[in-house]
């Protein structure tokens, strides 16, 4: 059985060595937990759910299942992503779910942010649960729980999603597998670059669960949640080609719903903003704006007004927290 505990004394991992033993002792205790039986794992492509993926991979190869919900608000190119790595070059058994007309059918229309929230958990647990049910043989849950998760729920900041909310009929037919949920955030990541894992896997920023939906405030409609994925992946790329990426904490764009107008080609036009948003923390309660250079500034407003359909205005948003959250919803 795999560690119940971090030991009080455990070295942190630190290097590719510590990271090697950590994952040579983890497969040993993987093998002797799951035998010969099937195991289930939800692989967001996060890093938690990646690194414990390839783990598993490593330890009991086909008996590993991994299933990836495409809900459609996830950023530009990471189904395709978590397609490549684990089916292409790993060769995993992954069933993907395109469940995109799913998930913005239910939140069509719908305006309370704790609403949409709410309907993309619940409808994540449905679009899961309806895969586990049509398995057969699957004796275990792979979770990506990593020692914070546990040192919150135990300090009631929040609750540790055991099971992942799923319904009784579901979670009761398994056993769970919780492999890295000793260590720490940059131990999962030194852990994940180890297992081989690309580096703009391992050290993605942050990202919510709600995914791009909590950037699209208001009513979610397709053209401008595009909007959003489109002027993320430009900001993604002008942020690595500045050597920016790893370096400030997290940075993303965000559509609000309203328009204002413009000019284009000598035409008048009436379209979104696009709102940046950058920013530095290291215990996310206080945020501080991460300042661009001018020459940044001036490439991400000509990229994303000509590049990206339904945008003619960029805003920057230098709102420390307090008393604005990192997130518009
Ligand atoms: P706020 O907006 O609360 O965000 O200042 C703080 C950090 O948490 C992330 N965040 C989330 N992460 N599920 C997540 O997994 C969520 O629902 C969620 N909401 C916010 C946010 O991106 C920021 O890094």
């Amino acid at each position: 059985m795999p560690e119940e505990r971090r030991p009080e004394n455990m070295t942190r991992i630190t290097t590719p060595e510590l990271a090697e033993a950590f994952i040579n002792e983890q497969i040993d205790a993987l093998r002797a937990q799951i035998g010969d039986k099937k195991v289930l794992l939800a692989l967001s492509g996060g890093v938690d759910s990646s690194v414990v993926a390839a783990l598993l991979i490593k330890a009991v190869g086909q008996q590993l299942v991994c299933v990836h919900v495409n809900h459609g608000l996830l950023r530009k190119g990471e189904p395709e992503q978590v397609i490549d790595v684990f089916r292409g070059q790993m060769n995993a058994n992954l069933i993907y779910v395109d469940a995109v007309d799913r998930f913005l059918d239910k939140l069509a229309g719908v305006t309370d942010p704790e609403q949409k929230r709410h309907i993309i958990g619940e409808e994540f647990i449905d679009v899961f649960a309806d895969e586990a049910r049509k398995l057969e043989g699957v004796d275990f849950l792979a979770q990506g729980t990593i020692w914070p998760d546990i040192l919150e729920s135990e300090g009631g900041i929040k609750a540790h999603h055991n099971a992942g909310g799923l319904p009784e009929d579901i979670a009761s037919r398994f056993e769970l597998v919780e492999p890295v949920k000793i260590l720490f955030k940059d131990e999962v990541r030194e852990v994940g670059r180890a297992l081989g894992l690309p580096s703009n896997m391992v050290d993605r920023q942050p990202f919510p669960g709600p995914g791009l939906g909590v950037r699209c405030p208001g009513a979610i409609t397709r053209d401008r949640l595009e909007a959003v994925r489109e002027s993320d992946a430009i900001l993604r790329e002008e942020f690595a080609a500045a050597g920016l990426a790893g370096k400030v904490w997290q940075y993303f764009t965000v559509v609000p719903d309203f328009k204002s107008t413009g000019v284009r080609d000598g035409k008048r036009t009436y379209d979104w903003p696009c709102i940046i948003r950058a920013i530095n923390t290291t215990d996310v309660m206080e945020v501080t704006v991460e300042h661009l250079a001018p020459e940044l500034i001036d490439r991400l407003v000509a990229r994303i007004t000509t590049e990206v359909p339904g945008i003619n205005r960029v805003l920057f948003d230098y709102t420390p927290k307090p008393p604005a959250t990192v997130e518009y919803e």
